[in-house]
Order: C-alpha cells, then structure tokens, then sequence
C-alpha cells in the first residue's frame, strides 16, 4: 500500500529534507523511536482530550504538532468524512507518518504550525504535547482562533510538569556549570500559564471554553525510566548541542540525581505528570 502523502510547506512534493520554513520555536530535533519508548502513556491524554470535544460534523480537522501521525490517524479514524491534516516540522517525526498506510483524506505537511495555512476554515484542531515547545500562546492562540470556522472546535493538551523533580532537577543541572555555559542560548519547554489565563485568554477571543489538570501518575520500573522518558522529550534540546562526550556526562550526571529524588519500591518507581488541557468552540455564525 502507498504511504500517505507528505507535504512540504510549498504544496505537493515538497522535498522532507529541506529545512521546515516559520517562525523561531523552541522544538529540538527529535528521536521517534525513543519518545515512542512511552506511546502508551503518552497517548492516554490524548484519548483524554478526545473525550472531552463536543460533537461536531467536522469536515476539516488539523493536528498541529502531529509527530509521527498514529494519533491523527485516530482523529481520521473518529470523523471519517473529514479531510485531516496532521502539521509537523520534524522530519524525523514525519518519517514515522509515511510509513504507515494511505488513507483517503488523510495528509501530512512539513511546516512549522504557525506559518501552516489551511485551506479552507478548519472545524477541529488538535493539539497534543506540542505547544510548549511554541513561545508567546497569547499571539499564538489569537491565531488559532483565526483559523477556526464558526463553531469550530479548539483542543489542546500541553504537559506541564515543570514542577515536578525530574524537570527541577533537569533545570537546576542545566543552570550549574560546567553546564551553563555549554547549554546557553539553548531552549527548553516553554513556560506553561495557568489553566484559569487559558480560560480568560479564549473567553477574550469569543469562545466559550473549559480548561483542566491532570496528574497522571506512571509506575515505570526504574528512575533510570524517568530518564529514558525524559530523553524522548525535555532533554533532548541538551542533547542535541552538546558533543557526543559532553551529552554522555551530562546524562549519567542526571541520572544519578534522579536515582536519589525517586524511591524505588517494590514495584517500581512513581513518576507523576501533569497535565493542562482546554477546549473550546468559537462562536456560531449569527
Ligand atoms: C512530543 S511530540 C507529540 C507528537 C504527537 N502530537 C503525539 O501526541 O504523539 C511534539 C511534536 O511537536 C512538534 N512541534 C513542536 N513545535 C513545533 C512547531 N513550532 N511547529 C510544528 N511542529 C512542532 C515536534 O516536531 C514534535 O513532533
């Protein structure tokens, strides 16, 4: 079977090698199968957010920041007549979208998510673990909103797990030398705002809009895991500047702090997650 199409952000048959043209984003160069390490656990929030959209007839779905494209194929999946579009500028992430088998209606385009044009007004957007790598939400969700039809529907889900010890731990690490000066200039996840600034951002723009946290608690077996998990996304702009020496030290250096912040028990070790999602709907036309 054919895979399914790839756009480059020009059209039809855009080269993939060709670097994704928009504006700056935090978004590191990525490594599917090593984020794909916890697709389990990764895609329950997904499913999450799915539950909470309100029925709609979409007939024009985006996925922005779709990475490897198994989820979009779910949204394909749950509005059939609809044509979606899963955005991403990772080619490497893209790669894991072709892959897979054709589907009618169903395409992938290279591009940066804010400088992607739909074609036509869009009835869902989704978003998911994809917009804390994006800074300024407040210009980007006024571009969102620009790009729904009327009553069209807007979800996201953004982890925000800076609080946590593994991403404290990541940071205080980055911040010490002899790190801190070897990681300068480099971005990291954007600082995520409070639910309740999400909800008065999207009731600003006119849409009515219901915003929540999760914690999701994860057993995984070892705190060498939260390590693993932690390489598939939010250590990954380190990685990716360091030489390949420096990013080794850098890591076992994780790892220990990690080893003494998490108890291992008897079944494993608990890394909680949170969460923050929203949704909503732009008004109908008058
Ligand atoms: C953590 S992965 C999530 C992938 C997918 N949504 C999922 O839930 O499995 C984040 C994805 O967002 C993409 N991304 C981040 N910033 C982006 C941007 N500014 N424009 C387009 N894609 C972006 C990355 O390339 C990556 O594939």
């Amino acid at each position: 079977m054919r895979p399914p199409r790839i756009r480059g952000r020009l059209g039809l048959g855009g080269s993939l090698s060709a670097p994704a043209q928009g504006p700056p984003s935090a978004s590191p160069r990525w490594d599917p199968a090593q984020y794909a390490q916890f697709r389990r656990e990764r895609a329950q929030p997904f499913y999450d957010l799915l539950a909470r959209i309100p029925d709609c007839d979409a007939r024009a779905v985006a996925d922005l920041g779709c990475g490897s494209g198994e989820l979009t194929r779910e949204l394909h999946a749950r509005w059939p007549k609809a044509e979606v579009w899963g955005v991403d500028q990772s080619a490497e992430m893209l790669a894991g979208a072709t892959s897979l088998p054709a589907r009618a209606r169903l395409s992938f385009v290279r591009s940066e998510l804010r400088a992607w044009q739909p074609e036509r007004p869009l009835d869902l957007i989704i978003s998911n673990a994809a917009l804390h790598w994006v800074p300024d939400h407040a210009q980007l969700l006024g571009h969102l909103v620009r790009l729904l039809a009327p009553g069209g529907v807007l979800g996201v889900q953004i982890p925000n797990n800076r609080e946590e010890a593994s991403h404290r731990i990541l940071e205080e690490l980055s911040a010490a030398e002899p790190w801190a000066s070897r990681l300068r200039g480099v971005q990291g996840p954007q600082p995520i705002a409070s639910a309740a600034w999400y909800l008065e951002r999207l009731s600003h723009l006119g849409l009515e809009a219901q915003a929540w946290e999760t914690i999701y608690y994860h057993r995984l077996p070892a705190p060498s895991a939260i390590v693993d998990w932690l390489k598939g996304t939010a250590l990954r702009p380190a990685l990716a500047v360091l030489p390949e020496a420096d990013a080794r030290d850098f890591e076992s250096a994780l790892r220990e702090r990690i080893a003494h912040a998490y108890a291992q028990g008897p079944h494993g070790v608990i890394f909680p997650f949170r969460r923050l999602f929203f949704v909503a709907r732009a008004p109908f036309a008058a």
